[in-house]
């Protein structure tokens, strides 16, 4: 590896260096997983899987992991693995461009659920393979093929001899703090190099700086990677909040938000699709500060605190105050993203987080809202409101929020809200949504709210606008 450049990503390196090109090449930018690759980790004894696209990967970050492309599912003697022979018995590949992807994708879940023992449901195939685009069989074959893996006869991993093969690896090749690819292993060391390679381009899970390398053609001389480093890894749970290391992969943090606020499953599961989020971190996630990205409404909504960390100290401030203007943020030259503090919910809480795409799996957010709401005796409380897709940075909407603070939570109230934040903020218009189009969505998901609130969990939104128009 010491004479891959620190820029050069996993795929380059498969296809043009390895000459492995059953791996393929499709958008380029994570979208349609032709690139798919399962990488293994080792963890508590065993592997972790993750299916991950290998167009936005940086070949280095791999370093340490063991790695299946499609060239090593069948056995020596030619015999299909069961992703394999699945897709094969149900018909789930046509041109079959994208069939290496999908098998990948299959191969993971194989690993993480069938060889466990647990069932393939039609739910759970489709959350495994939303990352996977196929533009001529159609998915139903797909998903049948999914469901078909755990009729089929079993195939193992012999996971104790890669664990033992990833151990003696690591054991010689510990030089991480020298050379163009910096990744280490403790928030000290990171600290330091950060300090003293302020020009280094930070990476975490690339999900957002491999769209630099692979659409707009820049090149790092120097790299830093913060996935390494172990403090930054855990997710650590208090008595009044969940401390979540800025390089946890979305995966996790979301697993770990949802446990504590189950009701964030479907807002987690629409978050791109499953390579991107078991590549991308929470930490990247806020640092790169995108206006529509989607965890930072729901952290603002949340009452998430940052903690920004460099050899010089730590200092903690609110999400919201980390933003000063279009992707720009408070860090110091020396700094780092390490945690996010989420405050664990009160009794009386009544949160949701709504992303308004045009699609439902892997899409980008047009609109973002996240309210939290707690009441006491009916009147509310506390309330806290976070939106995205309609300003320059993710924002909270403190107009919304005081025309319902100490308020009775009436419908009354709601329409208030829903007009201050109708009016609070001035959005653009881009390919993804009007300007006009925002403002009426943010108000109409703040009347979405107040229903959902009075127990009606499945309304027509639209029937909604008709009963305000006719409202005295
Ligand atoms: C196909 C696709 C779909 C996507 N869908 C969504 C979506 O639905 N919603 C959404 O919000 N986003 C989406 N994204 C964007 C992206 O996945 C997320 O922003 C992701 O959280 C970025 O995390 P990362 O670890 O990959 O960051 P990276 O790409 O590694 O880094 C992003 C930025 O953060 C900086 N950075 C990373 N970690 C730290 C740290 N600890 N301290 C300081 N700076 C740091 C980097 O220097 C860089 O500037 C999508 C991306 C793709 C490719
Ligand atoms: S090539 Fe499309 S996701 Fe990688
Ligand atoms: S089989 Fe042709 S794109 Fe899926």
């Amino acid at each position: 590896m010491s004479n891959v450049p620190p820029d050069r990503t996993l795929l380059e390196v498969l296809r043009e260096d390895l000459a492995c090109t059953g791996t393929k090449e499709g958008c380029g930018e994570g979208d349609c997983g032709a690139c798919t690759v399962v990488l293994g980790e080792a963890h508590e004894g065993g592997l972790q899987y993750r299916a991950i696209n290998s167009c936005i990967r940086l070949a280095h970050s791999i370093d340490g992991m063991a790695l299946w492309t499609v060239e090593d599912l069948a056995g020596a003697d030619g015999s299909l693995h069961p992703a394999q022979e699945a897709m094969v018995q149900c018909h789930g590949s046509q041109c079959g461009f994208c069939t290496p992807g999908f098998v990948m994708s299959l191969f993971g879940m194989y690993q993480n659920h069938v060889a466990r023992g647990e069932p393939v449901t039609r739910e759970l195939a489709q959350e495994e393979l939303s990352g996977n685009l196929c533009r001529c069989t159609g998915y139903r074959p797909i998903l049948d093929a999914a469901q078909q893996m755990e009729q089929l006869p079993r195939s193992s991993v012999d996971e104790a001899a890669i664990v033992q093969q990833l151990g003696a690896l690591a054991r010689e090749g510990a030089a991480t703090a020298a050379g163009p690819y910096l990744a280490p292993r403790s928030l000290p060391d990171l600290l330091a190099l950060r300090a003293a390679h302020p020009e280094a381009q930070v990476v975490a899970g690339c999900t957002d700086v491999g769209l630099w390398v692979t659409k707009m053609h820049k090149q790092f001389g120097r790299v830093l990677d913060v996935t390494r480093v172990a403090e930054l890894r855990r997710v650590e749970r208090h008595e009044d909040h969940v401390a979540i290391g800025a390089a946890v992969t979305l995966t996790e943090a979301f697993e770990a938000l949802v446990q504590d606020r189950p009701q964030l499953k479907t807002f987690a599961n629409r978050f791109a699709g499953l390579p991107v989020r078991n590549s991308g971190t929470l930490g990247g996630n806020v640092a790169n500060g995108s206006p529509i990205g989607d965890s930072m409404p729901l952290l603002i909504a949340l009452g998430a605190q940052l903690v920004l960390a460099s050899a010089r100290g730590e200092r903690e401030l609110p999400l919201e105050q980390f933003y000063t203007g279009y992707r720009k943020n408070v860090l110091a030259p020396d700094e780092v993203v390490a945690w996010i503090r989420v405050p664990r919910p009160v009794p009386g809480e009544f949160l949701r987080a709504y992303k308004i795409s045009k699609r439902f799996d892997d899409d980008i957010s047009a609109v973002c809202l996240a309210v939290n709401l707690r009441l006491e005796d009916g009147v509310v409380a506390h309330v806290a409101i976070g939106a995205g897709g309609v300003a320059a940075t993710p924002v909270r909407a403190l107009q919304a929020e005081a025309a319902l603070r100490g308020r009775p939570w009436t419908q009354d109230a709601a329409r208030a809200a829903a007009a201050a934040l109708r009016s609070e903020f001035q959005p653009i218009s881009d390919m993804r949504a009007s300007a006009a189009y925002r403002s009426e969505v943010l108000g109409n998901l703040m009347q979405r709210f107040w229903l959902e609130s009075q127990g009606q969990q499945h309304i027509n939104l639209e029937s909604f606008r008709i009963e305000e128009a006719l409202a005295p």
